[in-house]
């Protein structure tokens, strides 16, 4: 049978389904950075950040539309616009555990542009330029998994590609990974999107080791920084900009501090990615 992007990819391990314990709360929609902001309704604002009401549920207070919009704004706008000038944020973007207002919302909207808003919680929600996509992000590099099928099915309808014929996996420009990483096991996450990023495309990330709600971090999630840039450099992924907006004057420690990370993947590469299909 030809190779399709639908065929398992030979070198992918496979991995075991994590159970997880909010996958029964949906987004309500999908909603814009620019609209009425939802953490007004949500929630309230003191001391300059949007907190959640009393009472919030759980999800809503650390990954519901009250969760940190105003810090993410300051702290992206800068970089994707450095990017965007550039020309380095691509057409194709992917956002990972993008939340109920994903932060790539705040890139440019253009005509070529889509996004791909992948959460375990999405509720699958559409338009013109974005499709949420409900998907433990751990199953990614699972190809053969029925979930990593049927997001691959909805993928490729919406971007008017044919799964069946398309021999291509790496496909995106840019893949969003924000405030994510502490809840997966991140090595696998990013390794199993990577797949998806086109040769010279980028990853950006960002962190706060323990930020979030502890109770549902996972034991491989990211607990320091230091183990990104190791993971990234074993697999020749090249970090081009890497900032600590929140770190204090005086601290000269990285490995704790608020992250935000942009690495290229290699053209070519024997380790990540490099295999299509
Ligand atoms: C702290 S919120 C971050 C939301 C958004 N990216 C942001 O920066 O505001 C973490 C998000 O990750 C999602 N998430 C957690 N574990 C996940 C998993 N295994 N697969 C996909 N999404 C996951 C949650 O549903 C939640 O929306």
């Amino acid at each position: 049978m030809r190779d399709s992007l639908l065929s398992s990819p030979g070198s992918l391990a496979v991995a075991a389904t994590p159970a997880f314990a909010f996958s029964g709360l949906f987004f309500r929609r999908l909603p814009a950075w620019g609209e009425a902001d939802d953490g007004q309704r949500d929630g309230d604002r003191r001391s300059g950040r949007i907190c959640a009401p009393d009472g919030a549920n759980p999800w809503q207070e650390y990954w519901g539309e009250s969760y940190g919009l105003e810090l993410k704004q300051w702290m992206l706008t800068p970089v994707f616009g450095m990017l965007e000038a550039e020309g380095k944020i691509g057409d194709l973007v992917i956002d990972v555990g993008c939340g109920a207002v994903p932060v790539t919302g705040l890139l440019k909207a253009t005509t070529a542009r889509k996004r791909i808003l992948v959460d375990i919680a999405s509720d699958n929600a559409e338009s013109a330029e974005a499709i949420g996509i409900r998907l433990d992000a751990e199953e990614a590099g699972r190809r053969e998994g029925l979930a990593c099928r049927k997001a691959l099915l909805r993928a490729c309808a919406f971007l008017a590609i044919s799964p069946r014929t398309e021999p291509r996996t790496e496909l995106a420009d840019t893949i969003v990974f924000s405030e994510v990483l502490n809840y997966v096991d991140f090595r696998k996450v990013i390794q199993g999107f990577s797949v998806f990023l086109k040769p010279g495309g980028r990853i950006i990330v960002i962190n706060l080791p323990f930020r979030g709600n502890a109770s549902l971090f996972s034991e491989k999630g990211l607990k320091e920084n230091r183990q990104l840039y190791e993971f990234l450099d074993e697999h020749d992924f090249e970090i081009e900009f890497k900032a600590f907006p929140k770190r204090p004057a005086r601290e000269t420690d990285e490995s704790q501090e608020f992250l935000l990370l942009v690495a290229q993947k290699p053209f070519r590469s024997n380790r990540i990615g490099a295999r299509s299909c």
